[in-house]
């Protein structure tokens, strides 16, 4: 895959089983296609989100890696404590725009955290960055999609996902797929 500078995981904050297991996996596979090395999932311990995160892996290839059930703050501590840096995504934050730059620039592995419902006030303490994708509401998904992607500079639409079964043939119209 194209990321060799840095390492880059995703900490979900606050999944809920009933409530939250269709947008953690959305959050898991955005991470995955954008380019993110894996995702640390806190909250209530959800074994099929972890599954079918897995699946695709194993079909779709690529490594990326989950963990679900941690300790966000044990999470970030540790991160810190290796010398990475942590990005939060949220609407209160400084515009990408105005940051995306430096962030890009330093070579220091990234853990990127976004929130279900309401993020607690020593996650905006604790971030290297507090970043916004624009000052509106909107979604965990959409943020995370948009941050990659300028981080990368669009290059993950290059990527290669290693020992694929399933890889897709571009094609203007209908649905071209290989098998291997
Ligand atoms: C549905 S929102 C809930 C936010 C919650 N109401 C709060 O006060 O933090 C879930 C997550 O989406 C992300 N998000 C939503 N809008 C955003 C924005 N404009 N910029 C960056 N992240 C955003 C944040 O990570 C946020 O924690």
């Amino acid at each position: 895959m194209g990321n060799k500078t840095y390492t880059i995981y995703v900490l979900r904050l606050g999944h809920r089983i009933e409530r939250d297991r269709r947008i953690t996996t959305h959050v898991g596979l955005v991470s995955r296609a954008f380019g993110a090395n894996g995702i640390y999932i806190a909250g209530e311990k959800d074994e099929n989100v972890k599954k079918s995160l897995e699946k695709v892996v194993m079909t779709w290839g690529g490594s990326f890696h989950v963990e679900i059930g941690v300790s966000a703050r044990k999470i970030i501590e540790e991160w810190r404590a290796k010398g990475g840096e942590i990005i939060h995504l949220t609407m209160y934050g400084l515009p990408l725009p105005n940051v995306i730059e430096k962030i890009r620039k330093s070579k220091k592995d990234k853990l990127i955290v976004v929130g279900a419902e309401k993020v607690p006030a020593w996650i905006f303490e604790l971030a290297d960055w507090n970043v916004s994708i624009t000052n509106q509401p909107h979604s965990e998904v959409a943020a995370l999609a948009v941050f990659l992607h300028e981080l990368w500079k669009g290059k993950e639409f290059k990527f290669e996902f290693k020992n694929a079964k399933i890889r897709i043939v571009p094609s203007a119209k209908g649905k071209k797929v290989l098998k291997t």
